[in-house]
């Protein structure tokens, strides 16, 4: 089965990729919407992951000539009541990368003794502008005290200290954060609702 994914994050398709392999071998294969960078993209304007993760679903599966997911995520910190959350990407601004928001995240949690945060991630799946299914995971972390560690992954990863790992997952190769991630877990449960599973 072909599922169409609709991400222009290079991170996150790498580890959508990994990850059906892993839970789907080879009964599922995973590619972009060829054309993703040539559509509009939608406004994000949900207030949940699971609103935008829909929205965005319902919008790219015009484009796609069979089923289509789209995932939202985010990193959620106790100590800043929930945010950056549904914000996560533009937490320093609209065309803010991964070194600003990340800056910007420190500086927010200078001083901050409580630091439990949790990465979510909602992907829904939707075929022909209608919503098939959603589905949910989280991992549990804690924010370093200090800048961060680690270049694997993307995003918050080297400020994501996972207990379990004695390791912020910017220092774990995607094939172990996979087996733990908020990511493998919403679209493993996906793929086990499919009856894709290997
Ligand atoms: P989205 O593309 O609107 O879903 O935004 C996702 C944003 O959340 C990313 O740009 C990252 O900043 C953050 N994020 C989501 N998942 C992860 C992860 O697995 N590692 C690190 N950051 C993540």
């Amino acid at each position: 089965m072909k599922l169409y994914c609709a991400t222009t994050n290079p991170g996150k398709l790498r580890e959508f990729r990994l990850i059906v392999e892993h839970f789907g071998g080879d009964r599922i294969t995973v590619d972009t919407l060829h054309n993703i960078r040539d559509i509009e993209a939608p406004e994000e304007t949900g207030s949940t992951f699971e609103e935008n993760a829909a929205l965005k679903a319902v919008y790219y599966s015009q484009f796609a000539s069979g089923p289509l997911f789209a995932d939202d995520s985010g990193l959620a910190v106790d100590a800043l009541q929930g945010a950056p959350g549904v914000y996560s990407a533009r937490f320093a601004g609209e065309h803010a990368g991964d070194a600003a928001n990340n800056q910007l995240l420190l500086e927010r949690m200078h001083g901050v003794h409580n630091r439990t945060a949790r990465f979510v991630c909602v992907i829904a799946l939707a075929e022909a502008g209608e919503v098939k299914g959603m589905w949910r995971g989280e991992v549990e972390g804690r924010i370093t005290d200090d800048d961060g560690v680690g270049t694997e992954g993307f995003g918050y990863d080297p400020l994501f200290y996972f207990e379990p790992f004695s390791a912020t997952f910017g220092q774990v190769p995607a094939e172990k954060k996979l087996l733990v991630s908020h990511r493998s877990k919403a679209l493993e449960a996906m793929i086990k609702a499919l009856r894709l599973n290997s």
